[in-house]
């Protein structure tokens, strides 16, 4: 069918003879002559076709945009003057010398090159937005990435091995997909929110090393960085300690950039303890690339005569945090109060500030509707801690410790981006020593953190059941520029501990045995220690790809509200399938 492809073209071509094959990207009639830019899986070639070849030049006369043809002609130089550098074979063209319709295409609701589509437009014509050249390149480079990955955990002995996709209903904190059972009334499956589990029997099955690159359903509310069906690269192994298994993740990664985008990442990532990065950042996923940190004033503001402050500062839970922002007193008003409506979204109830006109005056060379409220002393602390200089400004949050963590742990980033405070590049890190449970307000009770197959730290056993806010996890998170691009544990490997953790998450032992009886009896003989990871892998994608959306990394993905346009899933189904099922519906469609 063809010679080359079209985005091969090059001068060391000239004067050779080619057939293309492709859609018509573009058709311009220019009086005499018609150029088509024919495009392929590489890319685009100029094709002139002029009237001495008559047949060519009647069958390109009825091309139209995603016309698929087949055409056979002689490369040549661009004349002067008309090379297009932006194209690979923008130095070249073809003269026609047959023109083929494979196929001819009905108008295409948009034009392939056209910016600013929306996205359902794009996500229901989802074929012809493949097409585009940015899509072609994000799954190709999605494709080098899931190579890469192989690569290096084949050459590092773990092996590939499936899991079920129906699987048992074991809630591990996101809401299940069910899917019934038609041969057993009222029993369902679940999809695997992950292969957790079964990577754990492997090990006790004593295969060591295990992967698997695989999708993970979660019925959750969606946002940019989240899909109901989404790509984990799954990583188990035994024998290994956590740090083991970082230093060997560390290198996965590194790996994955060096062949992927040809970046060397640091060696090795810096580690942050949760807690320190609550302190400095307010979030567990800190963008290193913003090189601010929250300025600790709790202690500060006990005393002040600002209750704003003072109520906080006293309470057991709450905290009052600074963030000085370099430059910042060039914020306007305007400014100021649309960051303070930002972080009213996120919980608080005001954002305080101090712009630092010259410090050297103390309280008469600051600018705030605050410094009235604030004692010499306490404003001293303040200027010292944040180590403002003429001309930043200052932001404070009083809240209980998770509003303000959140607010300016938020705002951090935020500013940081939109003030051109961040550096470039790629700032890798891990997040280690979460705390094991965290208390569900909703719920009124404690769940994990992780999830309840996670290890406490050594010694932490004796809080899991009488004390489990002091109970702290081998877990870790590995953090890209602000995203959790993957999460993982040492693993509970003895029966009682995991009964202990079961215990302290309020669960009776027979709910115990219906859950998780198969994986209680698997501890019972001879587990392994063992520990692994999962890296988010469309997340990954999207960063290395430089993608606003993970949807702009996945081929056939799902709106925000769970549906794919394309085919139009989800939809109604026949009464006769929902009796199958033993399903019966109040008022079933159709
Ligand atoms: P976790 O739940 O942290 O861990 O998931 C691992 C990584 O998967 C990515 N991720 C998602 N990506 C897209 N859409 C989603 N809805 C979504 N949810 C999670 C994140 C996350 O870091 N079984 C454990 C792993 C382990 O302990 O080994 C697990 O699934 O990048
Ligand atoms: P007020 O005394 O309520 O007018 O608030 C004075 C300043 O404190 C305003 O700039 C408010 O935005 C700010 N503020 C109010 N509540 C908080 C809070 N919880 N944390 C930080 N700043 C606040």
């Amino acid at each position: 069918m063809r010679t080359h492809y079209c985005g091969q073209l090059s001068a060391a071509l000239i004067g050779q003879q080619v057939t293309l094959a492709g859609w018509a990207h573009r058709r311009r009639d220019h009086g005499g002559v018609i150029f088509i830019d024919l495009r392929d899986r590489e890319g685009l070639a100029q094709v002139v076709c002029d009237p001495d070849r008559a047949e060519a030049f009647k069958t390109a006369d009825r091309v139209r945009s995603e016309f698929v043809l087949r055409i056979a002609g002689r490369v040549r130089a661009r004349p002067e003057g008309t090379v297009n550098p932006n194209l690979a074979s923008g130095a070249v063209e073809v003269l026609a010398e047959s023109v083929e319709i494979l196929n001819p295409s009905a108008p295409p609701p948009f034009q392939l090159d056209e910016d600013n589509l929306s996205e359902g437009v794009r996500l229901e014509h989802r074929v012809l937005d493949l097409r585009r050249g940015q899509m072609q390149q994000n799954l190709r480079l999605r494709h080098r990435a899931a190579s890469a990955a192989r690569g290096f955990l084949n050459a590092q002995g773990f092996i590939d091995i499936e899991t079920p996709v129906l699987y048992k209903s074991t809630p591990e904190g996101a809401r299940e997909f069910l899917v019934p059972s038609r041969l057993h009334d009222g029993h369902f499956y679940a999809l695997p929110q992950s292969p957790q589990l079964f990577k754990q029997m492997l090990m006790i099955a004593g295969f060591d090393r295990y992967y698997q690159i695989v999708k993970c359903f979660r019925d959750e509310d969606l946002r940019a960085d989240r899909q109901p069906e989404f790509t984990q690269i799954d990583i188990e192994t035994s024998f290994l300690d956590e740090v083991a298994i970082r230093a060997l993740m560390e290198r996965l990664a590194r790996h994955l950039f060096k062949e992927v985008l040809g970046v060397a990442l640091p060696d090795p990532f810096p580690v942050l303890r949760y807690e320190d990065a609550m302190r400095d950042y307010g979030i567990d996923k800190p963008d290193l690339r913003v090189p601010l940190k929250l300025v600790e004033l709790t202690d500060v503001m006990k005393d002040v005569d600002f209750k704003v402050f003072s109520a906080p500062a006293n309470a057991a839970d709450g905290r009052v945090a600074g963030l000085c922002v370099p430059g910042g007193g060039a914020l306007t008003r305007g400014e100021i109060d649309a960051y303070t409506e930002y972080v009213k979204t996120l919980g608080a109830k005001g954002l305080a500030w101090i712009k630092v006109n010259e410090r050297a005056k103390g309280a008469g060379g600051l600018q705030s509707p605050i410094v009235k409220n604030l004692h010499a002393g306490a404003l001293a602390e303040v200027l010292a801690r944040s180590a403002a200089a003429d001309g930043d400004l200052i932001f404070f949050a009083a809240d209980r410790a998770a509003v303000t963590n959140a607010c300016l742990g938020a705002l951090r980033q935020k500013i940081g981006h939109e003030r051109g405070l961040a550096e470039k590049g790629w700032r890798p890190l891990w997040v280690v020593d979460f705390p094991m449970f965290e208390y569900d307000d909703d719920a009124g009770q404690w769940k994990a953190r992780h999830h309840p197959f996670t290890s406490p730290k050594d010694g932490h056993e004796q809080y899991l059941e009488s004390a489990p806010a002091k109970a702290y996890a081998k877990a870790y998170d590995m953090v890209l520029n602000g995203w959790e691009v993957a999460g993982g544990s040492v693993r509970i490997h003895r029966q009682e501990i995991q009964q202990q953790v079961f215990r302290g998450l309020k669960m009776s032992a027979e709910e115990q045995r219906a859950k998780f009886g198969f994986l209680l009896d698997a501890l019972q003989y001879g587990a392994p220690p063992h520990g692994g990871i999962a890296f988010g892998f469309d997340r990954l994608v999207t960063l290395m790809a430089g993608a606003d959306a993970i949807r702009d990394v996945i081929a056939f993905p799902k709106t925000q509200r769970g549906q794919d346009l394309l085919t139009g899933a989800p939809s109604p189904v026949t009464e006769k399938q929902l009796r199958e099922l033993h399903i019966r519906l109040r008022s079933s469609p159709q």
